[in-house]
């Protein structure tokens, strides 16, 4: 697939506060079409305020959030989800007692068309409509590589597997970006591979971009096209992964002077 190029999405000047906390001073972030684009930072640095911000769920004092040019500011969060913001949180999300199926199947609800009426009386739209939904959620079932598992109660499965389902739910929307939270935080070597490689499929096989939150840096170093580094609500640095590890900023801020681990993780 060709990548395009552009900015999809766009934080201009964002400055959010709780009490006496400035989670957000001034922030911008571009996110160019696909790309894969990292958000680094200490705990507490305003990385998930940030994504909060791109999603609607906190609302900045001033600046601007931009969505494929469009300003989207005034958006609520399920009108940004159903534009194509999708995204996956911290921790799990997931309904324990329904199937690895069901729970994607829920990622359809807010794209269902015709509301009460249709479901009750199953109107041939709706029957349609249903039927869509099967096969694109059997499709995203093969590429999670969840076929085993399609019918088991995810309550039962591995960490890992959840939030394998959390991604699928996810992508049921057919985002035009997908914006994660920590998706690896949790998860075994093994698990943080799996879905490093799914971040990159969904780059390239479906064109989406991903902007997530990493903490472990040989990942962030190895999938990412661009790293925005936050510290204490501001942008630090911001570049492609050689860059941002040769910052002295970063350097001095992130990692507390261990250059080392920064620089093998860029080798
Ligand atoms: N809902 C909230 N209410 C009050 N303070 C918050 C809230 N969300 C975040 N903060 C504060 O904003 C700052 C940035 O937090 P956060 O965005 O969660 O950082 P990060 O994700 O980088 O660890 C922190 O000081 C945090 O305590
Ligand atoms: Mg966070």
């Amino acid at each position: 697939m060709v990548r395009e190029s552009g900015a999809i999405l766009e934080a201009r000047d964002l400055c959010l506060r709780f009490a006496a906390v400035e989670a957000l001073r001034s922030v911008s972030l571009t996110v160019e079409a696909g790309s894969v684009h990292a958000l680094i930072g200490p705990n507490g640095a305003g990385k998930s305020s940030l994504l909060n911000c791109l999603s609607g769920f906190y609302r900045p004092y001033s600046g601007s959030v931009l969505f494929k040019g469009a300003d989207i500011s005034g958006l609520s969060p399920p009108e940004r989800a159903r534009g194509g913001i999708g995204r996956t949180f911290q921790g799990i999300q997931t309904y324990p007692s329904m199937t690895v199926r069901e729970n994607i199947l829920t990622g359809f609800h807010p794209r269902m068309k015709g509301g009460v009426f249709h479901a009750l009386f199953r109107t041939p739209a709706s029957i349609r409509q249903e039927e869509e939904f099967a096969t694109k959620a059997e499709e995203i079932i093969d590429f999670l590589e969840l076929e085993e598992v399609r019918h088991s109660p995810v309550g039962g499965l591995s960490y890992g597997l959840r939030k394998q389902v959390d991604l699928g739910r996810a992508l049921a929307l057919s985002p035009s970006i997908l914006i994660m939270d920590e998706p690896m935080a949790g998860m075994s070597p093994e698990e943080k591979g799996d879905l490093a490689r799914y971040v990159l499929d969904i780059r390239d096989r479906f064109g989406i971009p991903v902007v997530l939150v990493e903490h472990d840096m040989d990942v962030v170093m190895d999938i990412s096209d661009r790293v925005t580094v936050l510290e204490f609500g501001a942008v630090i640095a911001d570049g492609t992964p050689a860059e941002v590890a040769a910052d002295p900023r970063v350097i001095a801020a992130y990692l507390g002077g261990d250059e080392e681990t920064l620089a093998e993780g860029a080798a």
